[in-house]
């Protein structure tokens, strides 16, 4: 379906969990630790019924989220019950990794073939200052067994921090002449955050893209359609890529085509926009699949044009990330 600044929404990012099994600082803020009831949360069949009705309105790709969707019991059923839905034509997954290990065999069984993994440092104490958790080595082992069971590709989203690890760009950016995955280098975004606190942080893309220079020069790949938000880039002769995601200093709305619907059943048309569309209540009161399908509807028409980061003072939503799914 077109929404009314004429691009079509074909990717639904649905988030299954709130709950993560990391303390990302820049994440999960302290104050938010009211978890939802297990009752708010959409059960499989709930979510499986509306990723049906996502279908019928349009939507082509499903990535799943959390929190960390692989904490959820019974997540890799679910991925392949998503996955056969007829009209679906790729499930995806972003994970933190830390479980990736002991589920990679079960997920590729599932249907699973690309996987996005956030990391945000090689170095296990600065891993585990960041996270909370002292996880490394397991992410990195999930990711070469990932790797080994044939996922392709595999994405690692790397969030610059300022002064936190904005020293390991060249580190992270070496991996993709070592293994084929796509590094991508993430701007961080003022969510849930107070403003100062941000810009504290805040490292724009052509700042990551100067501190590269030392690995060599960047070829620019072709930009395809529906191919995310990255500006991808490789090393000559590397097997992984390069991408950047920049949506403060260059924003890519222009392009956009995802709608996201939260663990506890809201369909939201923007990341940075709190009008959300309920579709819970509908569902459990007994809903047809039409009234379903104009609930889609409506959160499409609500999508803004673009968002308005660099105009707001404040964080611009009241969820966190860890909410919101990314
Ligand atoms: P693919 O392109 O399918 O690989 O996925 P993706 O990049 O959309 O998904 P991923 O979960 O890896 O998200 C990576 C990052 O992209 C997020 O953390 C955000 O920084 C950014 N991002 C994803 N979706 C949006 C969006 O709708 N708007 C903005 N501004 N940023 C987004
Ligand atoms: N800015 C940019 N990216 C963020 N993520 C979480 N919070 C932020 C933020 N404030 C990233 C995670 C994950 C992706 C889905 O979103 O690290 O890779
Ligand atoms: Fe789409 Fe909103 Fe993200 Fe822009 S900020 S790409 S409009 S979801």
């Amino acid at each position: 379906m077109e929404d009314q600044h004429h691009r079509q929404i074909t990717y639904l990012r649905l988030s299954i969990i709130d709950r993560c099994n990391l303390r990302c600082f820049y994440c999960t803020p302290v104050q938010e630790l009211v978890k939802l009831q297990h009752a708010d949360i959409l059960r499989y069949e709930e979510l499986l019924r509306l990723a049906q009705v996502a279908v019928a309105v349009g939507i082509r790709k499903i990535r799943v989220t959390g929190g960390e969707p692989l904490i959820r019991l019974g997540v890799e059923s679910f991925l392949a019950a998503l996955g056969a839905i007829p009209g679906l034509e790729e499930i995806c997954l972003t994970s933190n990794g830390v479980l990736l290990a002991d589920k990679a065999a079960a997920l590729w069984e599932a249907g699973v073939r690309r996987l996005n993994i956030s990391l945000d440092s090689l170095q296990p104490e600065r891993f585990a200052r960041i996270t909370g958790r002292d996880q490394l080595a397991r992410v990195l082992d999930g990711l070469r067994l990932a790797t080994t069971q044939g996922f392709e590709p595999i994405k690692i989203n790397c969030v610059v921090l300022r002064g936190i690890n904005d020293d390991e760009v060249v580190d992270f950016a070496r991996l993709s002449l070592d293994y084929p995955w796509h590094i991508r280098f993430l701007e961080f975004m003022p969510i849930g955050h107070p403003r100062r606190r941000w810009q504290e942080y805040y490292l724009p893309t052509a700042e990551i893209q100067a501190r590269l220079t030392t690995l060599g020069s960047l070829q620019r790949l072709p930009t395809v359609a529906n191919g995310g938000p990255a500006v991808r880039y490789r090393f000559a002769g590397a097997p992984g890529e390069i991408g950047f995601i920049s949506p403060v200093s260059r924003h890519f709305c222009e392009a956009c085509n995802r709608l996201r619907l939260t663990a506890d059943g809201r369909l939201r048309p923007c990341l940075f926009q709190d009008d959300e569309v309920a579709i819970k209540g509908p569902l459990r009161a007994g809903a047809s699949d039409a009234t379903l399908r104009d609930l889609f509807r409506q959160a499409i028409c609500l999508k803004p044009s673009r968002h308005h980061l660099d105009h707001s003072l404040t964080s611009p939503c009241r969820r966190t990330m860890a909410r919101i799914g990314g």
